[in-house]
């Protein structure tokens, strides 16, 4: 595989063909991207809400119909399937025991001692960013914008074009779900699905700054 011709073949999709869904196989692909994606601590402090049904999809959009997001709207509207992407507004210590449960339910942790040191380490860096940093809310949504990248870069895989969303009223889009009931707060949204022929993305060249300019070698 070349993965970099991936990254160069991907772009940010700005139209959409309402026509064409995303298979159903692939769409559980996705989901078990975004479940797999990686976090500190294994913290996980997400949840996805996937729509694809036009009713849920309006919801959504409801959120980006503003201003200079409304834009976004038309491409939340005519996306086969959007992610919201939404972070806890707590790392509580329930969530703490169950994340643990979790891990030993699925055969983490040959000893108690393993255990107990996972859950020690896990301490330290939860009360570093709660009492010291003062940056818990922060740390978690730089987790769930991992999930986001593996996401955008497993779409581009699978040939499935993308859009990153930030362009939206996080505030419209908590209460339209009735996020802060569920602990949870939106963070950033995808749109995926297939470009349309009014997708101006697709036809121009990629930009970005020279290699030496953005990675240097020790
Ligand atoms: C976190 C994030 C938020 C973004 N928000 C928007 C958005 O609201 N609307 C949009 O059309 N593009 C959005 N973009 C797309 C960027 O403008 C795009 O990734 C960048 O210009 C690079 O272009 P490319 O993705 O086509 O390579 C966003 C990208 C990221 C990573």
């Amino acid at each position: 595989m070349d993965i970099a011709r991936i990254a160069l073949n991907r772009h940010t999709c700005k139209a959409y063909d309402p026509a064409r869904k995303i298979p159903a196989a692939q769409v559980e692909q996705l989901k078990t991207l975004l479940r797999f994606s990686p976090s500190s601590i294994n913290s996980q402090p997400w949840h996805f809400i996937i729509a694809a049904s036009d009713e849920g999809k309006a919801r959504i959009a409801k959120a980006a119909q503003q201003g200079p997001y409304a834009a976004n709207g038309t491409k939340i509207l005519n996306a086969s399937h959007v992610v919201v992407f939404c972070a806890r507004t707590t790392m509580d210590d329930t969530h703490l025991a169950s994340l643990l449960a979790q891990e030993d339910a699925d055969g983490r942790y040959p000893t108690p001692e393993s255990k107990a040191a996972q859950s020690k380490g896990r301490s330290f860096y939860t009360g570093l960013h709660r009492y010291d940093y003062k940056d818990t809310q922060h740390w978690m949504e730089k987790q769930v914008y991992l999930a986001l990248g593996t996401l955008l870069l497993g779409a581009a895989a699978l040939e499935i074009d993308a859009t990153p969303i930030e362009g939206f009223d996080p505030r419209i889009l908590n209460e339209e779900l009735g996020l802060r009931e569920q602990g949870l707060t939106s963070v950033v949204i995808a749109a995926l699905g297939y470009r349309s022929a009014d997708d101006f993305n697709a036809k121009l060249p990629k930009s970005r700054f020279p290699m030496e300019r953005v990675i240097s070698e020790l």
